[in-house]
């Protein structure tokens, strides 16, 4: 019995060893997760995380309450072998009242907070200034809209700091869910039904977004990034955006030799037999824009973010995105070639189809679309 006692002491102390490891640990580490809803940086995630402090503050002073009179109560009054029987008591009027009224009085300073908080994060965000942007969930990435600027993005939502973006989210497909750690709360979306949140980013950086709602096979790769910029530097991304003047996806599946699938570099456009060549000799941005028309990329994607048709993500302002496959792999050359040739093999159940594209085709392809 003794021995038994010994080794659940030990188990014991280990346990306690380790949650100390982990708490020491994940404080340390604090940074390395970005994707963490305590550390707020706009006035929605700093409204729900107060909530929480204040849920959290109520719940603590009870536990500390609660397990400290046990404790004591269990110490002070422990049983001794000569004992008597106690005391039996039937019922008190006054400890009945108040073990009712103090819990009422907690759940009230929990609830006020909580339904205010509730009904400030569903208000409709007003004003000139607020920056509109619809938001489309596919699976499985996300596209943006800023109707009032006529401009098309994807998995990449730049927005100025200090000022309210007010969103408005449907999807294409199945239900996903919108969420930005840092900056707003989750908040489902779904088909044939709009629904609404709003942010405004207090400090610039890159806070990554993640959909939080199961949405099929690659829901674990659905990121995106919410860069949000100094409002000059918003300006300057917004002129670049406006100014992209690639080739733009037809509505529907395109033939691709249409007009709209029209290579810009049409003046430079070279015959078949010298498009082999060229591609061959290296990566080329003219074989490049040639290969976007004749390998159907133009069918789905669109380089100009004024055009936002096309079923797949538009894709004007590549070059200088961090992540592409919707915010989980590194914009880097190799990874974009990869993308290219394999999204099958990158990322499971995608729409883009293994095409075929050779390793020098994909070369010229990534050259051609770093030029966006
Ligand atoms: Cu979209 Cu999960």
């Amino acid at each position: 019995m003794d021995h038994r006692l010994k080794r659940w002491h030990s188990v014991a102390g280990a346990l306690l060893l380790l949650t100390l490891l982990i708490v020491v640990v994940g404080s340390a580490q604090a940074d390395p997760y970005p994707q963490s809803t305590l550390h707020p940086k706009g006035d929605f995630a700093l409204m729900v995380d107060k909530l929480f402090r204040t849920t959290l503050f109520w719940a603590t002073l009870v536990f500390v309450l609660v397990e400290g009179a046990l404790v004591f109560v269990i110490i002070k009054f422990r049983g001794k072998p000569d004992d008597p029987e106690p005391k039996q008591v039937h019922g008190n009027t006054m400890v009945e009242v108040i073990w009712t009224a103090i819990p009422a009085l907690v759940l009230a300073m929990i609830a006020v907070p909580t339904v205010r908080t509730i009904f400030r994060t569903y208000e409709t965000p007003k004003g000139a200034d607020v920056l509109q942007v619809e938001v489309v969930g596919h699976q499985w990435w996300w596209e943006f809209r800023y109707p009032q600027l006529g401009l098309t993005t994807a998995n990449e939502l730049h927005v100025p700091v200090g000022r309210t973006v007010a969103l408005k989210m449907v999807t294409q497909d199945v239900l996903h869910s919108f969420w930005i750690p840092q900056l707003a709360a989750k908040r489902d979306v779904f088909p044939n039904r709009s629904t609404t949140l709003w942010f405004k980013a207090e400090e610039p950086g890159d806070y990554p977004g993640q959909c939080a709602e199961f949405c099929g096979l690659q829901h674990g790769r659905m990121a995106f990034q919410v860069i949000a910029q100094a409002p000059g530097d918003f300006d300057g991304y917004v002129g670049r955006m406006q100014a992209t003047g690639g080739p733009a996806a037809a509505p529907a599946t395109p033939p691709v030799d249409s007009a709209a699938a029209k290579p810009a570099a049409a003046a430079n456009a070279l015959n078949t037999a010298t498009l082999a060549a060229t591609v061959q000799a290296g990566a080329d941005t003219v074989a490049g824009s040639q290969l976007f028309m004749m390998k159907g990329c133009v069918g789905c994607h669109s380089l100009n973010a004024t055009k936002p048709m096309g079923i797949g993500p538009n894709l004007a302002g590549i070059g200088h995105r961090l992540y592409i496959a919707a915010g989980w792999l590194e914009n880097t050359d190799a990874n974009l070639a990869k993308w290219i040739q394999h999204p099958q093999t990158v990322k499971h159940g995608v729409l883009m189809p293994d095409l075929g594209i050779t390793e020098a085709e994909a070369q010229s392809l990534v050259a051609y679309l770093r030029q966006h």
